[in-house]
């Protein structure tokens, strides 16, 4: 095993930071060795939180500071510029979820790591669940034909009012479909494929008042096998329910991963084989929390620190890279459709493929 240590710098210290940093520390074989925010007082108070040797408040002085390796931990709209100027500096990338709020924003940003020659991953952390690569392996071997994504979760008004950046379409690029079912959507996907088609319909039913996005959604998707899926998405929930991915393979047999509290890990509560596999209650007393989101994000770290060692490792070249730019933009751009067919109020054909179909309705059907 190689004694190399890939030294790393995080841009952006805010919530989630930390579960990068942890996570990065957690490797054997890298080390964060500074820090960057545009508010200097967060990047100090981060560099001696965790004992990091230099904090800036220039990307450029980061990327100019001997580093291999950068995760991006700043708002939505800041992310393209800023993996391009990582990539420029010849620097690898990580960069949080979603990477950009524009696809096409994604492109250019893939782009530019290809053409210098560094790696650049998004963060979809949930992939790394036991219960969701269990999922994954059997799909492989019997192709999903239905699927479903539930979401009910619980977000207070202040959610949305803390950050300026967060509830508008210019800076968050959307509500529940962009923040929070992004991760779900990405399972989905995984599982079932390249989507073709998408229709879909948006609401904001208990933060209208706050924000010009959606907090829920409904959509349904078919993909490029033929198979289907709905999307049913909400954080107007009280109290929070959490996610449900679920599907069904070509053999008959479901499978459903069940996230409840929301940033508890995946379980499967049902596998291939119709058995139900895990009775435990998750709530002994009948009530569902809501759960903070400092509490959610600390239950994600495992599964950052599992993803980010795959990103260490696929630097180290002893793994391949899971979660490459191509991949980290497939949840998003199907995302997108939903807006689009929101907007226009049609069918979004995302392939250059119809799906096929055995069903022909009689023309006439009487309504
Ligand atoms: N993977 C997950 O489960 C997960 C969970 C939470 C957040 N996120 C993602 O992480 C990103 C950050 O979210 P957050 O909640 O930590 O945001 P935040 O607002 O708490 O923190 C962002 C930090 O970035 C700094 N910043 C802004 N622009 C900058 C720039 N150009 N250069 C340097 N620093 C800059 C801000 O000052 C702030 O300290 C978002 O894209 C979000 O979607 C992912």
């Amino acid at each position: 095993m190689t004694e190399k240590k890939i030294r790393v710098g995080i841009i952006g210290c805010g919530v989630i930071a930390k579960n990068h940093q942890q996570a990065f520390q957690a490797h054997p074989h890298a080390e964060v060795v500074g820090v960057v925010d545009v508010d200097i007082r967060r990047a100090q108070d981060f560099a001696a939180q965790w004992d990091i040797p230099n904090a800036y408040s220039d990307v450029a002085e980061l990327l100019a500071s001997g580093i291999d390796a950068v995760a991006i931990c700043t708002p939505h709209p800041t992310h393209e510029a800023l993996v391009i100027q990582a990539a420029e500096a010849g620097v690898h990338v990580l960069c949080e979820k979603p990477l950009s709020t524009d696809f096409a924003a994604t492109q250019r940003m893939i782009t530019a790591c290809e053409n210098a020659g560094v790696l650049l991953s998004g963060m979809f952390q949930r992939r790394w669940w036991p219960a969701a690569q269990e999922i994954k392996a059997a799909v492989e071997h019997n192709p999903a034909i239905m699927g479903h994504v539930h979401l009910a979760l619980h977000r207070e008004h202040s959610y949305y009012t803390r950050d300026a950046w967060r509830g508008s379409w210019d800076a968050d690029g959307g509500g529940v479909m962009m923040n929070q079912a992004v991760h779900y959507i990405d399972l989905l996907l995984w599982f079932m494929g390249d989507v073709v088609e998408v229709s879909g319909r948006l609401n904001s039913f208990k933060h209208a008042d706050n924000i010009e996005v959606e907090d829920s959604a409904v959509a349904t998707l078919t993909f490029a096998s033929g198979a289907m899926a709905t999307l049913n998405l909400t954080t107007s929930a009280t109290p929070a329910f959490g996610a449900t991915v679920h599907v069904t393979t070509r053999d008959g047999s479901s499978m459903t991963l069940l996230e409840s509290p929301e940033g508890t890990e995946g379980r499967l509560i049902n596998n291939g084989h119709g058995d139900h596999i895990d009775s435990t209650a998750a709530y002994p007393e009948g009530i569902v929390p809501n759960v903070d989101l400092r509490t959610i994000n600390d239950q994600l770290i495992p599964f950052h620190t599992l993803q980010v060692a795959n990103f260490v490792d696929a630097l180290l070249g002893t793994q391949q890279l899971l979660v490459d730019g191509p991949e980290a933009t497939k949840a998003l751009r199907t995302l997108l459709a939903v807006y689009q067919s929101h907007r226009t109020g049609q069918p979004v054909l995302v392939g250059n493929t119809p799906a096929p179909t055995t069903v022909r309705v009689p023309e006439d059907i009487g309504i």
